[in-house]
């Protein structure tokens, strides 16, 4: 349903709840993964992942090398055959389709362009082989290349061009076609840690300007937080979780999640006090309880691993005085990171700690150097209880 046929109902006399709720239901779901399955032989690469994905939105999926993030967009593609389950894109099952009218365009992981064209006959070839009439043609290869700022090199060859250039004309390539949903496998792979992370802006804010909805798979988390909307943290061919950036990062659900995105402290322990609004872990690694304002559902003495991000930890010369959420150690080692440094802290009870701590910060309690007696602490809404 286009926009104009949703606000002449909303206009009408008589609101009918429900087909705005279709309308809107079509843009939550514009894009929805049921139930996929992929195998090769015995093994599955893809464990039955259901996902849905909004129009507009730039999704990242993430996870570790192998685990099955390429295959999960290459059936989006069409490229890979779906063992089982289905993939609707508006509205639209893709198994109906034949491949020329999949409203879905895919940059590769390794995006070659044809070396022997100039960079405007690669971005005209796939509109060429659409038959799409000469006029139109130059017109639409001239925008997409103003889009990512490479009309000036349109009749250079790919080998004239930096890393980034390439890159861009690729992008322009796969979004001339006009695709519903952009499937981007790596997009920053070929590109150094510099240009990548320039690019990384540059290319939300293309994607912003056309409205294409974007799947993009990637295994740097940090470039997942960068971009994405929202992501999924993939971990042997299943979803673990899925959220926005900041939602993942302050609220993991497991281990993995903790650990997969951003660096954290992992302390293990057994609940002794479970309040609506708070509970208590006894751990060996501190001297002192754990301290968790918020609740649980389980029972008392179960197993339980509390994370804590560096950046949440305070570094101390004198002994904290609260009763709980802290530890005593010793600095081994202290990372210089410019704006702030990463202190590892061996505690007395074996477990290494790392805190962020702000040049700010430490210019406020006479910097610790290697060898010092520190303590460590935390405030009761630091730490997230994992339960798996
Ligand atoms: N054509 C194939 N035949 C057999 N196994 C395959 C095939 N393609 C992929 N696999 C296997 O499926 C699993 C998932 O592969 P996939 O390429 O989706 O991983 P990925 O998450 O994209 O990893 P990477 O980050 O390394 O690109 C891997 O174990 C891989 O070996
Ligand atoms: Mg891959």
């Amino acid at each position: 349903m286009s926009s104009d046929q949703s606000g002449a109902l909303a206009g009408a006399a008589v609101p009918s709840p429900g087909l705005n709720a279709e309308a809107g239901d079509a843009a939550e779901n514009f894009v929805q993964i049921v139930d996929i399955v992929k195998k090769f032989g015995e093994t599955a690469a893809v464990k039955g992942v259901n996902l849905s994905v909004k129009k507009g939105e730039l999704f990242a999926l993430l996870g570790s090398s192998g685990c099955g993030k390429s295959t999960l967009l290459r059936m989006l593609a069409g490229l890979e055959s779906i063992t089982s389950g289905k993939i609707l894109i508006d509205g639209e099952d893709l198994a109906q389709l034949p491949p020329y009218r999949r409203p879905v365009n895919m940059m590769f992981q390794s995006y070659a362009l044809f070396p022997h064209m100039t960079v405007e006959a690669n971005v005209a070839f796939g509109l060429k082989q659409e038959g799409v009439p000469k006029s139109e043609l130059k017109d639409r290869v001239q925008t997409a290349l103003d889009l990512v700022q490479m009309g000036r090199f349109a009749k250079r060859k790919p080998h004239q061009l930096s890393g980034g250039q390439q890159q861009r004309v690729a992008l322009a390539r796969s979004l001339v076609k006009r695709p519903k949903l952009l499937l981007l496998d790596e997009p920053m792979s070929a590109l150094d840690k510099q240009i990548r992370q320039r690019t990384q802006i540059e290319l939300v804010n293309i994607l912003d300007k056309v409205g294409v909805t974007c799947m993009m798979v990637t295994h740097d988390q940090e470039e997942a937080m960068t971009m994405a909307d929202r992501l999924a943290v993939m971990s042997e061919g299943e979803i673990i979780q899925l959220g926005t950036p900041h939602e993942v990062y302050e609220y993991p659900n497991s281990r993995f999640s903790a650990e997969f995105i951003g660096s954290t402290n992992l302390f293990d322990g057994n609940v002794v006090e479970d309040e609506p609004d708070h509970v208590f872990i006894e751990t060996p690694d501190l001297p002192v309880r754990l301290y968790v304002s918020h609740g649980i559902t389980g029972p008392l003495g179960m197993p339980v691993t509390i994370s804590v991000r560096p950046e949440r930890i305070a570094l101390t010369r004198k002994p904290p005085e609260g009763a709980y959420n802290w530890g005593k150690g010793v600095v081994t080692n202290i990372a210089y990171m410019g704006g702030y440094s990463l202190y590892h802290v061996k505690l007395d009870a074996g477990k290494t700690v790392i805190a962020n701590v702000t040049s700010l910060a430490l210019t406020e309690i006479d910097p610790p150097t290697w060898g010092d007696e520190v303590y460590v602490r935390w405030s009761a809404s630091a730490g997230v209880v994992l339960t798996s």
